[in-house]
Protein backbone atom coordinates (compact mmCIF):
# COMPACT_ATOMS: atom_id res chain seq x y z
CA UNK A 1 0.00 0.00 0.00
CA UNK A 2 2.91 2.16 0.86
CA UNK A 3 4.58 1.58 -2.87
CA UNK A 4 1.75 3.04 -4.40
CA UNK A 5 2.10 6.84 -3.62
CA UNK A 6 5.43 6.43 -4.10
CA UNK A 7 5.30 5.38 -7.44
CA UNK A 8 2.78 7.68 -7.99
CA UNK A 9 4.59 10.82 -6.93
CA UNK A 10 7.17 9.19 -8.97
CA UNK A 11 5.13 9.41 -12.19
CA UNK A 12 3.74 12.28 -11.51
CA UNK A 13 6.94 13.73 -11.75
CA UNK A 14 8.42 12.34 -14.42
CA UNK A 15 5.18 13.01 -15.99
CA UNK A 16 5.53 16.88 -14.83
CA UNK A 17 9.38 17.19 -16.22
CA UNK A 18 8.17 15.68 -19.64
CA UNK A 19 5.06 18.68 -19.70
CA UNK A 20 8.12 20.96 -18.70
CA UNK A 21 10.12 19.84 -21.40
CA UNK A 22 7.85 20.12 -23.94
CA UNK A 23 6.53 23.55 -22.71
CA UNK A 24 9.61 24.99 -22.91
CA UNK A 25 10.35 23.58 -26.55
CA UNK A 26 6.86 25.26 -27.59
CA UNK A 27 7.31 28.77 -25.91
CA UNK A 28 10.97 28.20 -28.22
CA UNK A 29 8.92 28.42 -31.58
CA UNK A 30 5.42 30.43 -30.47
CA UNK A 31 5.93 32.79 -27.80
CA UNK A 32 5.22 36.48 -26.55
CA UNK A 33 8.04 39.13 -26.52
CA UNK A 34 8.96 40.85 -23.09
CA UNK A 35 6.01 42.65 -22.28
CA UNK A 36 3.69 40.68 -23.87
CA UNK A 37 2.13 42.89 -26.81
CA UNK A 38 3.23 40.82 -29.58
CA UNK A 39 2.85 37.29 -30.13
CA UNK A 40 4.39 35.39 -32.85
CA UNK A 41 4.38 31.40 -33.72
CA UNK A 42 6.87 29.55 -36.50
CA UNK A 43 8.37 26.39 -37.22
CA UNK A 44 12.01 27.64 -36.14
CA UNK A 45 12.75 28.67 -32.70
CA UNK A 46 15.45 31.13 -33.92
CA UNK A 47 13.25 32.71 -36.38
CA UNK A 48 10.26 33.19 -33.73
CA UNK A 49 13.07 34.81 -31.42
CA UNK A 50 14.40 37.08 -34.20
CA UNK A 51 10.33 38.33 -34.92
CA UNK A 52 9.55 39.03 -31.08
CA UNK A 53 13.04 40.76 -30.37
CA UNK A 54 12.00 43.12 -32.83
CA UNK A 55 8.76 43.67 -31.27
CA UNK A 56 10.82 44.28 -27.86
CA UNK A 57 12.15 47.08 -30.19
CA UNK A 58 8.99 48.65 -30.59
CA UNK A 59 7.66 46.52 -33.68
CA UNK A 60 4.14 45.26 -34.12
CA UNK A 61 3.01 41.54 -35.09
CA UNK A 62 3.66 42.99 -38.55
CA UNK A 63 7.41 43.79 -38.37
CA UNK A 64 7.86 40.69 -36.34
CA UNK A 65 6.00 38.48 -38.93
CA UNK A 66 8.38 39.99 -41.73
CA UNK A 67 11.24 39.36 -39.37
CA UNK A 68 10.12 36.20 -39.26
CA UNK A 69 9.94 35.22 -42.82
CA UNK A 70 13.34 36.97 -43.60
CA UNK A 71 15.13 34.65 -40.88
CA UNK A 72 13.38 31.94 -41.74
CA UNK A 73 14.38 32.10 -45.39
CA UNK A 74 17.93 31.69 -43.81
CA UNK A 75 17.54 29.16 -40.62
CA UNK A 76 14.72 27.10 -42.94
CA UNK A 77 15.53 27.69 -46.66
CA UNK A 78 14.57 24.25 -48.13
CA UNK A 79 10.79 25.40 -47.18
CA UNK A 80 10.54 29.20 -48.01
CA UNK A 81 12.72 32.41 -48.61
CA UNK A 82 13.50 35.48 -50.78
CA UNK A 83 13.80 33.47 -54.02
CA UNK A 84 9.75 32.40 -53.76
CA UNK A 85 6.56 33.95 -53.10
CA UNK A 86 3.61 34.53 -50.12
CA UNK A 87 0.36 35.38 -49.90
CA UNK A 88 -0.42 37.53 -46.85
CA UNK A 89 -3.72 37.98 -45.15
CA UNK A 90 -3.69 40.78 -42.53
CA UNK A 91 -6.25 42.33 -40.35
CA UNK A 92 -4.61 45.63 -39.19
CA UNK A 93 -5.52 47.68 -35.43
CA UNK A 94 -7.61 50.23 -37.40
CA UNK A 95 -10.32 46.78 -38.65
CA UNK A 96 -9.15 47.17 -42.46
CA UNK A 97 -7.95 43.70 -44.06
CA UNK A 98 -5.59 43.27 -46.48
CA UNK A 99 -5.01 40.55 -49.04
CA UNK A 100 -1.46 40.91 -50.57
CA UNK A 101 -0.89 38.74 -53.67
CA UNK A 102 3.06 38.05 -53.46
CA UNK A 103 2.74 34.67 -55.65
CA UNK A 104 5.34 34.07 -58.10
CA UNK A 105 4.66 35.30 -61.92
CA UNK A 106 5.39 33.43 -65.25
CA UNK A 107 8.06 35.44 -67.07
CA UNK A 108 6.57 37.31 -70.16
CA UNK A 109 8.61 34.07 -72.32
CA UNK A 110 6.46 31.41 -70.81
CA UNK A 111 3.91 29.21 -72.45
CA UNK A 112 1.52 26.41 -72.69
CA UNK A 113 3.91 23.62 -73.69
CA UNK A 114 7.30 24.81 -72.42
CA UNK A 115 7.55 22.00 -70.28
CA UNK A 116 6.82 19.47 -73.06
CA UNK A 117 9.53 17.04 -74.43
CA UNK A 118 8.50 15.65 -77.57
CA UNK A 119 4.93 16.85 -77.25
CA UNK A 120 4.61 15.16 -73.59
CA UNK A 121 5.19 17.04 -70.58
CA UNK A 122 8.39 16.68 -68.63
CA UNK A 123 7.94 16.70 -65.14
CA UNK A 124 11.57 17.53 -64.52
CA UNK A 125 10.95 20.63 -66.39
CA UNK A 126 9.06 22.40 -64.51
CA UNK A 127 10.37 21.09 -61.25
CA UNK A 128 14.16 21.13 -61.36
CA UNK A 129 16.74 24.19 -62.77
CA UNK A 130 15.85 26.91 -64.68
CA UNK A 131 12.44 26.95 -66.60
CA UNK A 132 10.81 25.96 -63.12
CA UNK A 133 11.38 29.56 -61.94
CA UNK A 134 8.94 31.91 -61.53
CA UNK A 135 9.49 35.74 -60.44
CA UNK A 136 9.75 36.18 -57.00
CA UNK A 137 7.31 37.51 -55.08
CA UNK A 138 8.25 37.98 -51.52
CA UNK A 139 10.64 40.91 -51.02
CA UNK A 140 7.64 43.34 -53.08
CA UNK A 141 5.19 41.64 -50.75
CA UNK A 142 7.15 42.10 -47.52
CA UNK A 143 7.64 45.76 -48.51
CA UNK A 144 4.23 46.45 -49.28
CA UNK A 145 2.82 45.03 -46.02
CA UNK A 146 5.54 46.87 -43.93
CA UNK A 147 4.68 50.42 -45.64
CA UNK A 148 0.80 49.77 -45.38
CA UNK A 149 0.96 48.60 -41.45
CA UNK A 150 4.57 48.42 -39.54
CA UNK A 151 5.88 50.51 -37.33
CA UNK A 152 9.64 50.18 -37.84
CA UNK A 153 11.90 50.21 -40.87
CA UNK A 154 12.96 47.64 -43.26
CA UNK A 155 16.73 47.40 -42.00
CA UNK A 156 14.94 46.98 -38.80
CA UNK A 157 13.05 43.98 -39.73
CA UNK A 158 15.87 42.47 -42.66
CA UNK A 159 19.30 43.13 -40.50
CA UNK A 160 18.38 40.81 -37.63
CA UNK A 161 18.27 37.99 -40.11
CA UNK A 162 21.25 39.47 -41.91
CA UNK A 163 23.29 38.78 -38.54
CA UNK A 164 21.90 35.17 -38.15
CA UNK A 165 23.52 34.31 -41.09
CA UNK A 166 26.42 35.71 -40.48
CA UNK A 167 27.11 34.73 -37.09
CA UNK A 168 25.97 30.89 -37.79
CA UNK A 169 22.94 28.45 -36.45
CA UNK A 170 22.52 25.75 -35.33
CA UNK A 171 20.48 23.31 -38.13
CA UNK A 172 17.62 21.50 -37.25
CA UNK A 173 17.06 18.08 -37.92
CA UNK A 174 14.33 18.73 -40.00
CA UNK A 175 16.58 20.88 -42.29
CA UNK A 176 19.03 18.35 -42.12
CA UNK A 177 16.81 15.76 -43.43
CA UNK A 178 14.90 17.53 -46.10
CA UNK A 179 18.88 18.81 -47.34
CA UNK A 180 20.17 15.12 -47.03
CA UNK A 181 16.86 14.26 -49.52
CA UNK A 182 17.50 16.90 -52.05
CA UNK A 183 21.82 16.48 -51.64
CA UNK A 184 22.03 15.28 -55.32
CA UNK A 185 19.79 17.99 -57.02
CA UNK A 186 22.06 20.26 -55.59
CA UNK A 187 24.87 18.99 -56.52
CA UNK A 188 23.82 19.56 -60.04
CA UNK A 189 24.53 23.25 -59.45
CA UNK A 190 27.94 25.04 -58.33
CA UNK A 191 26.47 27.70 -55.79
CA UNK A 192 23.84 25.38 -54.67
CA UNK A 193 25.94 23.09 -53.60
CA UNK A 194 28.62 25.88 -52.28
CA UNK A 195 25.69 27.42 -50.02
CA UNK A 196 24.56 24.30 -48.58
CA UNK A 197 26.79 21.46 -48.76
CA UNK A 198 29.80 20.96 -47.33
CA UNK A 199 32.92 21.13 -48.78
CA UNK A 200 33.38 17.21 -49.68
CA UNK A 201 29.51 18.40 -51.21
CA UNK A 202 27.45 16.18 -48.98
CA UNK A 203 24.36 18.11 -46.47
CA UNK A 204 25.84 18.93 -43.29
CA UNK A 205 24.71 17.17 -40.26
CA UNK A 206 21.87 18.29 -37.86
CA UNK A 207 23.71 20.09 -34.99
CA UNK A 208 26.05 21.82 -37.42
CA UNK A 209 26.50 25.67 -37.12
CA UNK A 210 25.96 26.80 -40.80
CA UNK A 211 26.27 30.43 -42.35
CA UNK A 212 25.42 32.45 -45.56
CA UNK A 213 27.27 35.28 -45.62
CA UNK A 214 26.04 36.08 -48.81
CA UNK A 215 22.24 35.78 -47.90
CA UNK A 216 23.23 38.09 -45.86
CA UNK A 217 24.89 40.53 -47.78
CA UNK A 218 21.84 40.04 -50.48
CA UNK A 219 19.52 41.03 -47.35
CA UNK A 220 21.81 44.03 -46.13
CA UNK A 221 21.04 45.42 -49.70
CA UNK A 222 17.36 44.79 -49.79
CA UNK A 223 17.63 46.66 -46.73
CA UNK A 224 19.41 49.61 -47.71
CA UNK A 225 18.02 49.57 -51.43
CA UNK A 226 14.56 48.73 -50.54
CA UNK A 227 12.75 45.97 -52.96
CA UNK A 228 14.28 47.93 -56.10
CA UNK A 229 17.87 46.41 -55.24
CA UNK A 230 16.11 43.33 -55.99
CA UNK A 231 13.64 44.15 -59.21
CA UNK A 232 15.91 46.43 -60.63
CA UNK A 233 18.84 46.16 -59.27
CA UNK A 234 22.32 43.42 -59.67
CA UNK A 235 20.04 41.07 -57.93
CA UNK A 236 17.58 40.59 -60.98
CA UNK A 237 20.42 41.42 -63.13
CA UNK A 238 22.58 38.53 -61.95
CA UNK A 239 19.47 36.53 -62.54
CA UNK A 240 18.98 37.65 -65.65
CA UNK A 241 22.83 36.45 -66.48
CA UNK A 242 22.31 33.23 -65.27
CA UNK A 243 19.38 32.38 -67.59
CA UNK A 244 20.96 33.03 -70.45
CA UNK A 245 23.63 30.97 -69.79
CA UNK A 246 21.96 28.50 -68.32
CA UNK A 247 18.69 27.60 -70.94
CA UNK A 248 16.52 29.97 -68.60
CA UNK A 249 14.13 32.28 -69.91
CA UNK A 250 13.55 35.18 -66.77
CA UNK A 251 14.56 38.39 -67.68
CA UNK A 252 15.80 41.12 -66.11
CA UNK A 253 12.82 42.88 -67.86
CA UNK A 254 9.71 40.14 -65.47
CA UNK A 255 11.88 41.15 -62.78
CA UNK A 256 11.28 45.45 -63.02
CA UNK A 257 7.46 44.44 -64.25
CA UNK A 258 6.51 42.56 -61.02
CA UNK A 259 4.03 43.89 -58.90
CA UNK A 260 2.86 42.26 -55.66
CA UNK A 261 -0.89 42.80 -55.63
CA UNK A 262 -3.33 43.94 -53.17
CA UNK A 263 -6.64 41.79 -53.76
CA UNK A 264 -10.17 41.65 -52.54
CA UNK A 265 -10.58 39.12 -49.46
CA UNK A 266 -13.10 36.32 -49.43
CA UNK A 267 -15.76 36.82 -46.87
CA UNK A 268 -18.12 34.18 -45.71
CA UNK A 269 -20.11 32.89 -42.67
CA UNK A 270 -19.88 29.39 -41.24
CA UNK A 271 -22.76 29.17 -38.42
CA UNK A 272 -21.72 31.86 -35.68
CA UNK A 273 -18.54 33.16 -37.40
CA UNK A 274 -17.38 35.03 -40.50
CA UNK A 275 -14.01 33.15 -42.18
CA UNK A 276 -12.00 35.63 -43.85
CA UNK A 277 -9.77 34.02 -46.77
CA UNK A 278 -7.48 34.48 -49.79
CA UNK A 279 -8.77 35.00 -52.82
CA UNK A 280 -7.06 33.44 -56.27
CA UNK A 281 -4.58 32.62 -57.30
CA UNK A 282 -4.80 30.94 -53.89
CA UNK A 283 -7.41 27.93 -54.55
CA UNK A 284 -7.39 28.15 -50.26
CA UNK A 285 -9.93 30.86 -49.71
CA UNK A 286 -12.55 29.77 -52.13
CA UNK A 287 -12.46 26.05 -50.92
CA UNK A 288 -12.34 26.19 -47.60
CA UNK A 289 -15.47 28.64 -47.68
CA UNK A 290 -17.45 26.21 -50.37
CA UNK A 291 -16.62 23.14 -47.75
CA UNK A 292 -17.46 25.46 -44.66
CA UNK A 293 -20.84 26.07 -46.77
CA UNK A 294 -21.21 22.28 -47.10
CA UNK A 295 -20.18 21.21 -43.81
CA UNK A 296 -23.41 23.81 -42.67
CA UNK A 297 -25.75 20.83 -43.50
CA UNK A 298 -23.64 18.37 -41.17
CA UNK A 299 -24.63 18.47 -37.35
CA UNK A 300 -21.52 17.31 -35.87
CA UNK A 301 -23.29 16.90 -32.24
CA UNK A 302 -24.93 13.64 -34.12
CA UNK A 303 -21.67 12.11 -35.45
CA UNK A 304 -19.35 9.60 -34.67
CA UNK A 305 -15.72 10.39 -34.54
CA UNK A 306 -15.60 7.86 -37.58
CA UNK A 307 -18.48 9.92 -39.22
CA UNK A 308 -16.81 13.29 -38.80
CA UNK A 309 -13.23 12.41 -40.63
CA UNK A 310 -15.78 10.49 -43.39
CA UNK A 311 -17.80 13.98 -44.07
CA UNK A 312 -14.93 15.58 -44.11
CA UNK A 313 -13.17 13.38 -46.55
CA UNK A 314 -16.13 13.70 -48.59
CA UNK A 315 -16.14 17.35 -48.76
CA UNK A 316 -12.43 17.53 -49.81
CA UNK A 317 -13.10 15.41 -52.25
CA UNK A 318 -15.68 17.29 -54.07
CA UNK A 319 -14.18 21.06 -53.69
CA UNK A 320 -10.70 19.27 -54.58
CA UNK A 321 -12.73 18.11 -57.87
CA UNK A 322 -13.89 21.71 -58.30
CA UNK A 323 -10.36 22.90 -57.79
CA UNK A 324 -9.00 21.20 -60.46
CA UNK A 325 -11.84 22.01 -63.20
CA UNK A 326 -12.43 26.40 -62.76
CA UNK A 327 -9.59 27.15 -60.43
CA UNK A 328 -6.68 29.11 -61.84
CA UNK A 329 -5.18 33.18 -61.74
CA UNK A 330 -8.03 35.18 -61.90
CA UNK A 331 -6.61 38.11 -64.19
CA UNK A 332 -6.45 35.20 -66.63
CA UNK A 333 -9.72 33.80 -66.07
CA UNK A 334 -12.66 33.86 -64.89
CA UNK A 335 -13.77 31.85 -61.90
CA UNK A 336 -16.91 31.34 -61.29
CA UNK A 337 -18.68 33.23 -58.20
CA UNK A 338 -20.93 30.40 -58.19
CA UNK A 339 -18.42 28.15 -56.31
CA UNK A 340 -19.38 30.01 -53.07
CA UNK A 341 -23.27 29.74 -53.75
CA UNK A 342 -24.67 28.12 -49.95
CA UNK A 343 -27.81 27.30 -52.66
CA UNK A 344 -24.86 25.19 -54.62
CA UNK A 345 -23.16 23.49 -51.33
CA UNK A 346 -26.44 22.42 -50.27
CA UNK A 347 -26.51 20.68 -53.44
CA UNK A 348 -23.22 19.29 -53.05
CA UNK A 349 -24.01 18.40 -49.24
CA UNK A 350 -27.42 16.59 -50.47
CA UNK A 351 -24.63 14.08 -52.55
CA UNK A 352 -22.95 13.04 -49.25
CA UNK A 353 -24.52 10.21 -47.25
CA UNK A 354 -22.87 9.48 -43.88
CA UNK A 355 -22.70 5.70 -43.98
CA UNK A 356 -21.07 4.96 -47.63
CA UNK A 357 -17.37 6.53 -49.64
CA UNK A 358 -19.51 8.13 -53.10
CA UNK A 359 -17.52 6.09 -55.14
CA UNK A 360 -16.82 8.50 -58.18
CA UNK A 361 -16.82 12.28 -57.51
CA UNK A 362 -16.57 14.32 -60.66
CA UNK A 363 -16.83 18.09 -60.37
CA UNK A 364 -19.93 20.12 -59.24
CA UNK A 365 -21.98 22.97 -61.50
CA UNK A 366 -21.97 26.09 -59.81
CA UNK A 367 -24.17 28.64 -60.60
CA UNK A 368 -22.55 30.17 -64.12
CA UNK A 369 -23.91 33.70 -63.39
CA UNK A 370 -22.08 36.77 -65.09
CA UNK A 371 -20.34 37.35 -61.58
CA UNK A 372 -16.71 36.05 -61.31
CA UNK A 373 -14.77 35.48 -58.22
CA UNK A 374 -12.50 39.04 -58.75
CA UNK A 375 -14.08 41.21 -61.14
CA UNK A 376 -12.49 43.15 -61.63
CA UNK A 377 7.68 22.51 -49.34
CA UNK A 378 6.55 26.18 -47.71
CA UNK A 379 5.82 27.41 -44.07
CA UNK A 380 2.82 29.28 -42.27
CA UNK A 381 3.75 32.55 -39.78
CA UNK A 382 1.15 33.91 -37.39
CA UNK A 383 1.37 36.67 -35.41
CA UNK A 384 -1.10 39.23 -33.56
CA UNK A 385 -0.68 42.09 -31.17
CA UNK A 386 -2.71 43.73 -28.28
CA UNK A 387 -3.62 46.78 -30.55
CA UNK A 388 -5.44 44.78 -33.19
CA UNK A 389 -3.27 43.37 -35.33
CA UNK A 390 -3.67 40.08 -37.00
CA UNK A 391 -0.85 38.35 -39.25
CA UNK A 392 -1.32 35.24 -41.29
CA UNK A 393 1.39 34.26 -44.07
CA UNK A 394 2.29 31.48 -45.88
CA UNK A 395 5.35 31.89 -47.89
CA UNK A 396 7.19 29.21 -50.04
CA UNK A 397 9.85 28.37 -52.87
CA UNK A 398 7.25 25.59 -53.48
CA UNK A 399 9.05 21.56 -53.15
CA UNK A 400 12.39 21.19 -50.75
CA UNK A 401 15.11 23.92 -51.76
CA UNK A 402 12.59 24.76 -54.74
CA UNK A 403 14.33 24.50 -58.00
CA UNK A 404 17.72 23.76 -56.72
CA UNK A 405 19.14 26.84 -58.23
CA UNK A 406 20.91 29.38 -55.98
CA UNK A 407 22.18 32.50 -58.50
CA UNK A 408 25.63 32.37 -57.75
CA UNK A 409 26.73 35.18 -55.35
CA UNK A 410 23.60 36.10 -53.91
CA UNK A 411 22.63 33.20 -51.54
CA UNK A 412 18.67 32.85 -52.64
CA UNK A 413 17.44 30.17 -53.34
CA UNK A 414 15.12 30.17 -56.67
CA UNK A 415 11.75 28.36 -56.35
CA UNK A 416 10.15 26.12 -58.78
CA UNK A 417 6.51 27.14 -58.95
CA UNK A 418 6.02 26.96 -61.99
CA UNK A 419 5.32 23.13 -61.63
CA UNK A 420 2.23 24.93 -59.77
CA UNK A 421 1.00 25.29 -63.43
CA UNK A 422 -0.94 22.37 -64.82
CA UNK A 423 1.70 21.40 -67.49
CA UNK A 424 -1.01 19.44 -69.90
CA UNK A 425 -4.82 18.68 -68.97
CA UNK A 426 -4.97 15.45 -66.53
CA UNK A 427 -0.89 15.42 -65.68
CA UNK A 428 -0.28 15.59 -61.93
CA UNK A 429 2.27 18.03 -60.45
CA UNK A 430 4.32 17.78 -57.54
CA UNK A 431 1.70 17.36 -55.28
CA UNK A 432 -0.68 14.49 -57.48
CA UNK A 433 -2.31 18.05 -58.09
CA UNK A 434 -4.63 18.14 -61.70
CA UNK A 435 -5.73 21.14 -63.38
CA UNK A 436 -7.72 22.04 -66.51
CA UNK A 437 -7.16 24.90 -69.05
CA UNK A 438 -8.09 27.50 -66.43
CA UNK A 439 -4.18 26.77 -64.65
CA UNK A 440 -2.50 26.16 -67.92
CA UNK A 441 1.27 28.62 -68.25
CA UNK A 442 0.95 31.89 -69.69
CA UNK A 443 3.06 34.67 -69.87
CA UNK A 444 2.46 37.22 -66.72
CA UNK A 445 0.29 34.58 -65.49
CA UNK A 446 0.38 33.06 -61.64
CA UNK A 447 0.41 29.48 -60.66
CA UNK A 448 -2.59 28.07 -58.52
CA UNK A 449 -2.03 27.92 -55.10
CA UNK A 450 -3.42 25.80 -52.10
CA UNK A 451 -1.72 28.26 -49.71
CA UNK A 452 -4.64 29.26 -47.49
CA UNK A 453 -3.60 32.26 -44.77
CA UNK A 454 -7.33 32.51 -42.90
CA UNK A 455 -8.24 35.20 -40.21
CA UNK A 456 -12.05 33.61 -38.05
CA UNK A 457 -13.83 36.73 -36.81
CA UNK A 458 -16.86 37.18 -34.73
CA UNK A 459 -18.81 39.89 -35.03
CA UNK A 460 -16.10 42.00 -36.54
CA UNK A 461 -13.47 40.98 -34.02
CA UNK A 462 -10.92 38.94 -34.86
CA UNK A 463 -10.61 35.43 -32.69
CA UNK A 464 -7.94 33.17 -34.55
CA UNK A 465 -4.97 33.34 -37.37
CA UNK A 466 -4.47 30.39 -38.94
CA UNK A 467 -2.69 28.84 -41.70
CA UNK A 468 -0.49 25.67 -42.85
CA UNK A 469 2.23 24.27 -44.67
CA UNK A 470 2.28 21.05 -46.71
CA UNK A 471 0.84 22.02 -50.44
CA UNK A 472 -2.85 20.76 -50.74
CA UNK A 473 -3.06 18.96 -47.41
CA UNK A 474 -2.67 22.72 -46.67
CA UNK A 475 -6.39 23.39 -47.45
CA UNK A 476 -7.80 19.91 -45.24
CA UNK A 477 -5.54 21.58 -42.08
CA UNK A 478 -6.94 24.51 -42.16
CA UNK A 479 -10.46 22.88 -42.78
CA UNK A 480 -9.84 20.45 -39.51
CA UNK A 481 -8.67 23.28 -37.11
CA UNK A 482 -11.74 25.34 -37.97
CA UNK A 483 -14.08 22.44 -37.23
CA UNK A 484 -12.70 21.58 -34.10
CA UNK A 485 -12.50 25.12 -32.84
CA UNK A 486 -15.61 26.57 -34.23
CA UNK A 487 -18.23 22.99 -34.52
CA UNK A 488 -16.25 21.16 -31.03
CA UNK A 489 -15.01 24.58 -29.16
CA UNK A 490 -11.29 23.17 -28.90
CA UNK A 491 -8.73 25.34 -28.01
CA UNK A 492 -6.07 26.15 -30.29
CA UNK A 493 -3.28 23.94 -29.04
CA UNK A 494 -6.19 20.83 -28.62
CA UNK A 495 -7.22 21.44 -32.30
CA UNK A 496 -3.75 21.44 -34.02
CA UNK A 497 -3.27 18.29 -31.96
CA UNK A 498 -6.01 16.55 -33.77
CA UNK A 499 -5.20 13.43 -35.63
CA UNK A 500 -4.87 14.74 -39.79
CA UNK A 501 -6.80 13.34 -42.81
CA UNK A 502 -6.28 14.81 -46.19
CA UNK A 503 -8.26 14.07 -49.46
CA UNK A 504 -7.77 15.89 -52.60
CA UNK A 505 -10.16 13.96 -55.17
CA UNK A 506 -7.30 12.75 -57.48
CA UNK A 507 -6.16 9.94 -56.56
CA UNK A 508 -9.94 9.46 -55.35
CA UNK A 509 -8.27 7.36 -51.74
CA UNK A 510 -7.25 8.98 -48.56
CA UNK A 511 -4.30 10.17 -46.51
CA UNK A 512 -4.54 9.12 -42.84
CA UNK A 513 -1.95 9.96 -40.35
CA UNK A 514 -1.02 7.20 -38.47
CA UNK A 515 -2.21 7.92 -35.16
CA UNK A 516 -5.86 6.99 -36.66
CA UNK A 517 -7.43 4.57 -34.21
CA UNK A 518 -8.05 1.59 -35.41
CA UNK A 519 -11.55 1.74 -34.41
CA UNK A 520 -11.99 4.94 -36.52
CA UNK A 521 -10.01 3.50 -39.50
CA UNK A 522 -12.16 0.02 -39.62
CA UNK A 523 -15.23 2.25 -39.82
CA UNK A 524 -14.23 4.52 -42.51
CA UNK A 525 -12.86 1.17 -44.92
CA UNK A 526 -16.13 0.45 -44.00
CA UNK A 527 -17.83 3.13 -45.76
CA UNK A 528 -15.65 2.34 -48.75
CA UNK A 529 -12.35 4.74 -47.88
CA UNK A 530 -9.06 3.32 -49.10
CA UNK A 531 -6.12 5.15 -47.63
CA UNK A 532 -2.50 5.70 -48.00
CA UNK A 533 -1.00 6.32 -44.25
CA UNK A 534 1.20 9.00 -43.78
CA UNK A 535 3.34 9.88 -40.32
CA UNK A 536 1.94 13.12 -40.12
CA UNK A 537 0.50 15.74 -42.13
CA UNK A 538 1.73 19.16 -42.41
CA UNK A 539 2.62 21.57 -40.30
CA UNK A 540 -0.04 24.43 -39.13
CA UNK A 541 0.04 27.92 -37.02
CA UNK A 542 -2.35 29.09 -35.12
CA UNK A 543 -2.70 32.38 -32.70
CA UNK A 544 -5.82 32.31 -31.06
CA UNK A 545 -7.67 35.14 -28.90
CA UNK A 546 -8.99 33.10 -25.39
CA UNK A 547 -10.33 34.91 -22.15
CA UNK A 548 -8.59 38.43 -23.78
CA UNK A 549 -5.51 36.77 -24.02
CA UNK A 550 -3.51 36.09 -27.42
CA UNK A 551 -2.36 32.61 -27.04
CA UNK A 552 0.14 31.67 -29.98
CA UNK A 553 0.33 27.81 -30.97
CA UNK A 554 3.21 25.72 -33.06
CA UNK A 555 2.56 23.20 -35.02
CA UNK A 556 3.75 19.77 -32.58
CA UNK A 557 4.33 17.61 -34.78
CA UNK A 558 7.41 19.94 -36.35
CA UNK A 559 8.42 20.20 -32.07
CA UNK A 560 8.16 16.62 -32.07
CA UNK A 561 10.43 16.48 -35.59
CA UNK A 562 13.22 18.46 -34.18
CA UNK A 563 13.52 17.02 -30.70
CA UNK A 564 14.22 13.27 -32.10
O1 LIG B 1 1.32 27.15 -53.46
C1 LIG B 1 1.18 25.96 -53.26
O2 LIG B 1 0.10 25.42 -53.15
C2 LIG B 1 2.42 25.10 -53.13
N1 LIG B 1 3.48 25.66 -53.89
C3 LIG B 1 2.74 24.96 -51.69
C4 LIG B 1 3.91 24.05 -51.47
C5 LIG B 1 4.01 23.52 -50.12
O3 LIG B 1 3.20 23.75 -49.26
C6 LIG B 1 5.16 22.62 -49.87
N2 LIG B 1 5.13 22.17 -48.51
N3 LIG B 1 5.39 21.21 -48.01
Amino acid sequence: MKLIPRVFIGSLMLYTSVIQAQVKQLSAYAGANSDQRVVAASVSPDATRIGLSVADAGGNAIDAAIAIAYALGVVDPHNSGIGGGALILVRKANGDILAIDGREMAPAAAHATMFHRHGVPDAEKSRTGALAIGVPGSVKAFELLQQNAGKLTAPDVILPAAELAEKGFRLSNVVALRTKQTEEKLRLFPASAATYLTANGVAPEAGTVWKNPELAATYRQIAKQGSAYFYQGAFATAVDAWMRKNGGVVTANDFKNYQAVLREPIVSRYRDVEIVGFPPPSSGGVHIAQALNILEHIDFKRTTTSERYHVIAETLKRVFADRAAYMGDSDFVSIPKGLLDKGYAAELAKTISLDSAAPLVTAGNPPHDEAHLQDRHTTHIATADTDGNWVAITTTVNTSYGSKVVIPGTGVVMNNQMDDFSSAAGVANAFGLIGSEANAVAAGKRPLSSMTPTLIMKNGEPLVTLGAAGGPTIISQVLQNIIWMVDFGMTAELAIAQPRLHAQWSPQHLFIESSFLRPVRDALEQKGHRFTEWNSIGYSQIIEKRNGFLIPVAEPRVISANAR
